[in-house]
This record gives structure tokens, C-alpha cells and sequence, in this order.
């Protein structure tokens, strides 16, 4: 009888398990093509530069990388990191806190502003794994509307006047889940708000680096005013391995030492062996060149899904066309509930990830997303297939 003996804490008994990560632990089948995790096809790794720079740090630095460390992160790393950010936003390495993925960032910055029943304003959807970390910490989110850039101006601007949020939460390029891209003047015209209005941005970026074609487009954090007021996050699961859980977070003043003491608390540091491989990696090789192929394979499945999609989608259904990234997000409208349809495309061996969980409050059902960055271009057609016999178009 252990479910007495351990009394959950309110803010805990509103949390719920990610439907993409419960997607993706039934995803052993062997014959399920799967489009729901926003998974790296791991034929892409660079493995043999992963091996060299795991070797070398063992060989040369072995001792340190084994012992504890700080909190903030190793200087080598934190030097990359700033490297590589300033060139959009200039930034010194001491602005750089490392993390374990850009996923513990965004729980180091919640739980370090956010009091339970505060507001969080998140885009309309928004990163679902964001609202889990959101929520343990006992914050409200808002859902804010958006259109093909991203959220709308004035609808934050209407929102902040009536919560009061402590945080704006963006991810602006190449959005999970729906695969938008916020426009340079969207940009300029959200800054603009939250200058005004006082209220501090969490900017998360892992996929801004993954771009296929169009012009790259600089973070939010660097438009006037706003460098002071965003915490910023990286990542290296999107460009080079998630398995590493690296990522680091920009942030400047006051806030980095809070962030710093509320790590100190959830993990001591991130691995040493891993910051320093990735810290050599980022030193030694051409990530750039690295992306570029990565890019290539991943427009070619990208054009499959949409060209699959744009054949088989029923009268009425949308679909976003993203210049990079991993997501495609289908809108099919009507009375389709996605998530009734789930079981039946399991059934015929495709997954996807429902759309309502994204959505801080009064979700759109008719809506999925799906991910093109895992399978060949054959797979994509015949999981396309299977998926318009689920959904009977
Ligand atoms: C928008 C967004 N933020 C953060 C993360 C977390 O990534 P990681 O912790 O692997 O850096 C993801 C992963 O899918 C994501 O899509």
C-alpha cells in the first residue's frame, strides 16, 4: 500500500507524464514509423569525432573530468558558448551558465522566478515538455494567440494588463511543435512590448542553428533593450547529440547568480567528462559543416512529408511549411479529435503526437504534430500512407 505512504505535493498532483516521452517508450515496435519524437536521426552523429574528443579528454584532462566541478561550468565550454552566441548577441563567457540540456534551463528558470499561481505566458501551442517543467513548479500558464509568425503584439500586450506575468516563455525559430519561424519585424514589435511594459523573456532557441534555406535571423535577446531582460537558451541536442545533455544558458546581472545557486540545488554540475568532450568538439571541428549536412538530409524529408501530405491532406486541413528544424504541424479542423485517431494509425504502424498538449488552455483537437527528421523519404511516403488510412482521407 505505498500510495499512502508518500503524500505528493499539490503542485506535483497537477503534473501529468509528456505524451511524447510515453509516445516514444512504445515505440520498441519495430514496424510503428514513427514521426512523434523530435528525435536526431543517429546516422548523422559524428561519431568519430565524439570518440576522438572523449578520448582526448580522458587521455589529457582524465583527472579533472572525473572529479566534481563547478557550478557554473567549465571555462572551456562556457568560452565556446560564448564564441558561438556572439554572433548574433555579444556575450562574454561570464555570462554563460552551463546546464544539463536546455530542458534544465527551463526549470533552473522557473523555479527560480516563479511562485505557485504566478503567470507564465507561452505561445499558442507551445514546447510541451516547457508546461512540465512549468507546472511542477506551480506556474499558470496563459496561452497567448498566434498566427503564422508567432505570437501576436498586441494579444501579449493585452495579456501582460491582465496577469501580470512574471515570464513571457518564446521558442521563435523553427517552434516545436508547430515548426514557425517569428518574423524579424514580429521580432522588433514583441521587444517592443516587453521593453515597455518591464516583463522578462525566456528565449529558447536549440533550433535556431538548424535552418535548411532563407536568411538565419538573430534571437529576440538581441534586439535593443532586451539583451538585460532574456534569459536565453542553447542547446547541443539539435546540432550535435541530445544524449550529451549539454546546453547553456545567456543571461546577465542578478539573474545568473540565482540561476547558478538554484542549480547548485537540482544537480551540483553538469557532467565535467561531457563538457569537456563537447568543449574540444566545438574547438577541434567544423560544426558549421556538420549542420550543413545535416540540413541537407533533413530538407530532402522535409519536402517528402509536406509533398505526402499535400496529396493526401483532405479539403480544409493546413499544414506549416518550416524552413528548418524537425516539425511539421497538420491542422485538420472539423470534429477530428487527433488523439482518438492516435490508437488507430498505432494500429496501422504510424505515430505522431497529438496536438492538444501543447496548449496551455482550450486546445485545438483537430491539430498534430509530426516530426520529418527520423526516417528516409520512403518511409515518410508509406508512413503518410498509413496515416491518411487512419484517419480515413
Ligand atoms: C523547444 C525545446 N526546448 C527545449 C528542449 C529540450 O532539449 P534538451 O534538454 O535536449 O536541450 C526541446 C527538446 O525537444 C525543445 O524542443
Amino acid at each position: 500500500m505505498t500510495e499512502d505512504v508518500f503524500r505528493l505535493s499539490s503542485r506535483f498532483a497537477q503534473m501529468k507524464s509528456s505524451p511524447v516521452r510515453d509516445i516514444i517508450a512504445v515505440m520498441g515496435r519495430g514496424d510503428v514509423i514513427s514521426f512523434a519524437g523530435g528525435i536526431p536521426d543517429p546516422s548523422l552523429f559524428e561519431l568519430d569525432d565524439f570518440k576522438e574528443s572523449f578520448a582526448y579528454v580522458l587521455e589529457h584532462q582524465g583527472r579533472r573530468a572525473l572529479q566534481y566541478a563547478t557550478t557554473i561550468g567549465e571555462p572551456e565550454l562556457r568560452e565556446q558558448a560564448a564564441q558561438r552566441l556572439s554572433r548574433h548577441l555579444p556575450t562574454a563567457p561570464a555570462q554563460i551558465q552551463v546546464t544539463s540540456g536546455s530542458q534544465e534551463g527551463l526549470y533552473l528558470v522557473a523555479t527560480t522566478l516563479v511562485d505557485p499561481g504566478d503567470v507564465i505566458l507561452v505561445e499558442r501551442p507551445t514546447y510541451l515538455t516547457a508546461v512540465q517543467a512549468f507546472t511542477l513548479v506551480g506556474a499558470r500558464l496563459v496561452g497567448v494567440d498566434s498566427d503564422d509568425y508567432g505570437m501576436l503584439p498586441d494579444a501579449l500586450a493585452d495579456a501582460i494588463e491582465t496577469h501580470d506575468p512574471k515570464l513571457v516563455y518564446l521558442v521563435p525559430t523553427f517552434q516545436n511543435p508547430t515548426g514557425r519561424t517569428m518574423s524579424a519585424e514580429r521580432r522588433a514589435a514583441i521587444a517592443d512590448v516587453l521593453v515597455r511594459t518591464g516583463v522578462p523573456l525566456l528565449e529558447d532557441d536549440p533550433y535556431g542553428e538548424l535552418r535548411f534555406e532563407g536568411e538565419p535571423l538573430s534571437p529576440i535577446a538581441a534586439q535593443p533593450g532586451m539583451a538585460e531582460r532574456t534569459v536565453l537558451l542553447n542547446s547541443a541536442s539539435k546540432v550535435m547529440a541530445p544524449g550529451v545533455r549539454i546546453g547553456w544558458l545567456r543571461a546577465e546581472g542578478q539573474i545568473l547568480r540565482s540561476l547558478e545557486i538554484a542549480k547548485q540545488g537540482v544537480g551540483l554540475q553538469t557532467a565535467v567528462t561531457d563538457q569537456l568532450a563537447i568543449a574540444h568538439y566545438l574547438a577541434t571541428y567544423d560544426l558549421d559543416a556538420h549542420i550543413a549536412r545535416v540540413a541537407d538530409v533533413y530538407r530532402t524529408r522535409r519536402d517528402a512529408m509536406l509533398a505526402a501530405l499535400d496529396a493526401r491532406l483532405p479539403a480544409g486541413a493546413t499544414v506549416t511549411r518550416p524552413e528548418g528544424g524537425m516539425f511539421v504541424w497538420a491542422r485538420i479542423g472539423g470534429e477530428a479529435d487527433s488523439a482518438k485517431v492516435l490508437p488507430l494509425a498505432v494500429d496501422r504502424g504510424v505515430a505522431f503526437v497529438p496536438g492538444w498538449p501543447f496548449y496551455a488552455n482550450n486546445p485545438d483537437r483537430t491539430t498534430m504534430r509530426l516530426s520529418f527528421v527520423t526516417n528516409s523519404p520512403d518511409m515518410i511516403c508509406e508512413g503518410v500512407d498509413r496515416l491518411a488510412a487512419a484517419w480515413g482521407w
